[in-house]
């Protein structure tokens, strides 16, 4: 596995790759996690050469404490990663993503308007430069994300299409662990009582996985007394917000493809259940296919 520190070293490196060999390509911020390997295996299977990014990106970042606080690890990340298959690890300063200050505003083709868009402006935009940036260097065949970042990863879809790159991205399940929490860099910020609280969240997404089933499976049209979104909202948040540690900021349920709210069931193909909570310091995302 080579490592490269700047763009410089990568191009070599990319450039003495094989001709005939297609590249799979895993970007993250680093302080990876086994959710971060099973996108490396998940490429291993549909390419010959992996590469994985490691760069903390300051414009996606709009809280200059959260973007403090990011845990760092770029030499346990690249054990792990030798470990588990990767060929080319690009670790670029951020002279090399950005040699000038990006100021591109990026269609997100309204993707952006509820959920994490809002709450945290600027934030797609900023994916979406350093997104592109990094396949412009790399010019991967396809890239891996991960559903944890539901939104995000539509909104990748949405621009790497629109702008037509040549990449096909795919979707890979959120890893959890045991006690279902999802694996994200930001659980190592947890204190140990805000983590042996965090398993409320995916559980009460799946208790509104399992009522909304029950809905769904009655015939249409809904009867009066069933639960709406706005109740399974209300419930989930209770749920959540019950041991007193964690604080809901927001639950929606939308239309999986085009992200917007839905107000009743027979409303979508595809429904979603996103939520951001805040542990103490840390804030949390989870999502869950309700339909
Ligand atoms: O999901 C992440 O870790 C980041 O948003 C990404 C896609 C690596 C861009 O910085």
């Amino acid at each position: 596995m080579t490592i490269s520190y700047s763009l410089a070293d990568f191009n070599q490196a990319l450039a003495s790759l094989p001709n005939d060999c297609t590249t799979g390509f895993v970007p993250t911020m680093g302080a990876l996690h086994q959710g971060h390997i099973s996108l490396v295996k998940q490429a291993l299977t549909r390419t010959n050469t992996v590469v994985v990014s490691i760069f903390v990106n300051p414009t996606q970042f709009n809280n200059p404490n959260d973007l403090a606080k990011y845990p760092r690890s770029v030499e346990e990340d690249c054990r792990l990663l030798e470990e588990a298959g990767a060929s080319l690890v690009f670790v670029p300063g951020i002279e090399d993503i950005y040699p000038n200050p990006d100021n591109r505003i990026f269609d997100l083709g309204g993707l952006d308007s509820n959920g994490e868009g809002p709450k945290r402006p600027g934030h797609f935009n900023g994916v979406a430069q350093v997104v592109t940036r990094l396949f412009d260097i790399v010019k991967p065949a396809c890239a891996f994300f991960g559903e944890k970042d539901f939104q995000q990863l539509a909104i990748i879809r949405h621009f790497t299409k629109e702008m037509g790159y040549p990449v096909e991205i795919i979707a890979c399940p959120t890893l959890r662990e045991e006690d279902g929490l999802a694996m994200s860099s930001r659980n190592l910020l947890l204190t140990s009582e805000h983590r042996a609280a965090a398993p409320a969240i995916f559980n009460a997404l799946s208790a509104a996985r399992e009522k909304t089933a029950q809905i769904l499976h009655k015939e249409s049209p809904r009867k009066q007394d069933d639960i709406t979104p706005d109740g399974i909202i209300r419930e989930a948040t209770a749920s959540i917000e019950k041991s007193g540690l964690l604080k809901v900021e927001y639950i929606e349920i939308v239309n999986s493809l085009n992200l917007k709210l839905i107000n009743n069931w027979d409303e979508a193909e595809g429904i979603q259940m996103c939520t951001a909570v805040h542990a103490g310091e840390v804030r949390l995302i989870d999502n869950i296919k309700l339909k």
